[in-house]
């Protein structure tokens, strides 16, 4: 939560401020604000509200020099105010931060700094790290910090300038991201490297408990003991352009129209049909220790929550092998059976979800093997696990996630059926049905993806109901969950993803004719007993919105409209599924008119507990 960048070099620091808080806005979008090095001091400006509202405050006056810090915010201490909004300073505005995290030890600090006469002015965790700082200041910035850091609980990704040493900016982190863009004669700082990607691709990932120090000549790391850090530079293969609409109304809708290309990719080098086999270098699994494992714990939250459910389907069908899955805010607290021979699977988008990442530590502090799912080369995720699979979506901007779960589904396949070929669980010839299955899927999508005219019309005649209830069975119960929460978090309408057969059992309740379902009806073993609850819904003057499959004429006698899929194995029909799910969601919000790419109270990625 909350983004934050920074830049030192020789052009004017507002603009690329401003335009790197853009590219993080879908971290947060309650208050932004930047602060500036003039020559003279430091001029802050802040402001409630999305960044256009400082866009309009900076219009006529932006603030002028070459360093400068931003931050556009999500609310955790403090509601969103001007007071509250980042960045703070220290009691003669001679120090100045923005910070990413929560100082969990703040209440402490504060009453003791107050108590030698420290003067507060907002609600926030972060103003203590600025009179924290000025507490240890005795003209280097650098000592300040460290020495400040060392006495923080919690998490942050902290960036401080000073006016009196207006050549550097200083930047420490534990927990929260913070990558620096290395420029010629400039460096760019930002929570993710979308900040700077327009200016640079060479990016350093910074350590936990790390301090950098930014100068326009380059960088210097050290630990908070004061020892140097040396650290590998990475080269970025995103493009700045990736992180554009593209001539999409929304990123959300770009990103949906991503999904062909983001399959492929993740497939690529991957799935080979010559060769007869799923390579997955980079797994860092030996095929001993996948013939030793004797269960699997996947991790995640939200949207990667629901792509662990496909997932745990997928490799107990395909390679035997018992799968438990949870979310990463309840795994931590409840003392998870996990040992030497469980492999946790950590699938988050960003690799930076403090309840996901904070799991990992969990599963492997008990001593599992871990492999992450991420699609952020370097994140947190990526860096604390044995192994890692890159999902190839490239930059997903929109809140909602749509093509990263869709690609966390073909990570989690090739996985299953990487593990069936080493435990040899499954006969070639179905080994080969499925991998041809797989090879078409992102082809597939592309077919739903070229015309869905019908499904904007269904989308306007829906989007003045009371809310939706999906229902589905099997492998698709995960699709049901993910196609109620996209409404939900576009549209702010009431939905609930159930299983079909569990419908009975209370949720049918609900049933009315303006409150509709969604039955996802593909093809599978359980095709005739959805049929039946279709049935059961419609008995109750309830509107029932099918997703089935192409050539599927008995669904019409049963559903008020249809939403057509290619037919493919029932294992892997949730990613066909989740393309009309996504587009109705986008398309129910659209007709109601909120922020789609911002939703309100949400933020992309989420390092707070
Ligand atoms: C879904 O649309 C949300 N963006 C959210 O549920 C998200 O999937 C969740 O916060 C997990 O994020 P991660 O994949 O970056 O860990």
């Amino acid at each position: 939560m909350c983004g934050i960048v920074g830049y030192i070099g020789r052009q004017q620091a507002c603009p690329i401020l401003i335009d790197g808080l853009k590219r993080l806005e879908y971290r947060g979008y309650d208050s932004a604000g930047i602060a500036v090095l003039d020559g003279d001091g430091i001029d802050v400006r802040r402001s409630v509200g999305k960044l256009a509202s400082l866009e309009r405050m900076l219009e006529n006056c932006p603030p002028t020099g070459c360093v400068g810090v931003g931050h556009t915010r999500w609310a955790t201490h403090g509601r969103p105010s001007d007071e509250n909004a980042h960045p703070h300073s220290d009691c003669n505005g001679g120090i100045t931060v923005v910070h990413n995290g929560i100082i969990e030890n703040y209440m402490e600090l504060k009453n003791r700094l107050a108590a030698g006469g420290h003067v507060f002015t907002s609600e926030t965790d972060t103003e203590v790290a600025a009179h924290l700082i000025e507490s240890h200041y005795s003209g280097d910035l650098t000592e300040a910090v460290r020495l400040a850091c060392r006495e923080l609980d919690g998490s942050f990704a902290l960036v401080v300038v000073a006016r009196d040493e207006p050549d550097r900016i200083v930047a420490a982190r534990r927990h929260s991201p913070l990558v620096i863009g290395l420029g010629d004669g400039e460096q760019f700082l930002g929570s993710d490297v979308a900040a700077f990607l327009k200016y640079t691709r060479r990016a350093i990932y910074t350590d936990d408990d790390s301090i950098t120090v930014v100068t326009r000549e380059g960088i210097s790391m050290m630990d908070l003991d004061g020892n140097a850090v040396e650290k590998d530079v990475s080269n970025i293969d995103w493009d700045a352009g990736m992180a554009e609409r593209g001539g999409y109304e929304h990123f959300m809708l770009k990103e949906i129209h991503e999904q062909p290309r983001a399959l492929r990719e993740t497939m690529r080098g991957r799935l080979s049909l010559e060769n007869d086999r799923v390579e997955l270098p980079g797994l860092n699994v030996t095929d001993d220790e996948i013939r030793n494992i004797d269960r699997i714990v996947m991790i995640a939250c939200g949207t990667a929550y629901h792509a662990s459910m496909a997932g745990k389907y997928a490799i107990e069908a395909l390679c035997r092998i018992p799968v438990e899955i949870d979310f990463a805010s309840e795994l931590r607290y409840r003392n998870p059976i996990v040992d030497e021979h469980t492999l946790g699977i950590v699938i988050s988008q960003s690799g930076e979800t403090l309840d996901t990442v904070v799991g990992l530590r969990e599963a492997k502090q008990k001593g599992a093997k871990i492999v992450a799912v991420t699609n952020v080369v370097g994140s947190m995720a990526a860096r604390e696990s044995d192994g890692v699979l890159y999902t190839y979506a490239g930059p997903e901007i929109a809140v909602a996630s749509t093509k990263a779960y869709t690609t966390q589904l073909m990570a989690l396949y090739l996985i299953a059926l990487y593990f069936a070929q080493v435990r040899g669980t499954l006969d070639e010839n179905c080994a080969r049905r499925l991998r041809d299955a797989l090879w078409e899927l992102p082809g597939q999508a592309e077919l739903i993806l070229n015309d869905y005219s019908d499904l904007i019309d269904v989308a306007q005649h829906y989007y003045c109901y009371n809310g939706f209830l999906y229902m589905a069975r099997g492998i698709n119960l995960a699709s049901a969950l993910e196609g109620a929460l996209k409404i939900k978090e576009i549209s702010y309408m009431h939905a609930e993803g159930y299983a079909a057969g569990e419908m009975k059992h209370g949720p049918i309740a609900m049933i009315d004719p303006t409150f509709a379902t969604v039955a996802v009806a593909v093809q599978s073993k359980t095709y005739d007993k959805m049929l039946g609850n279709i049935r059961e819904v419609k008995a109750r003057s309830g509107d029932v919105i099918a997703i089935a499959n192409t050539h599927d004429q008995v669904i019409n006698d049963y559903a008020d409209r249809v939403l057509r899929v290619p037919e493919t194995e029932e294992l892997f029909s949730p990613v066909l599924v989740a393309v009309p799910l996504q587009l109705m969601a986008y398309f129910v919000a659209k007709g109601r008119g909120p922020a789609i790419d911002q939703p309100r109270n949400l933020a992309k990625t989420v390092t707070v507990e």
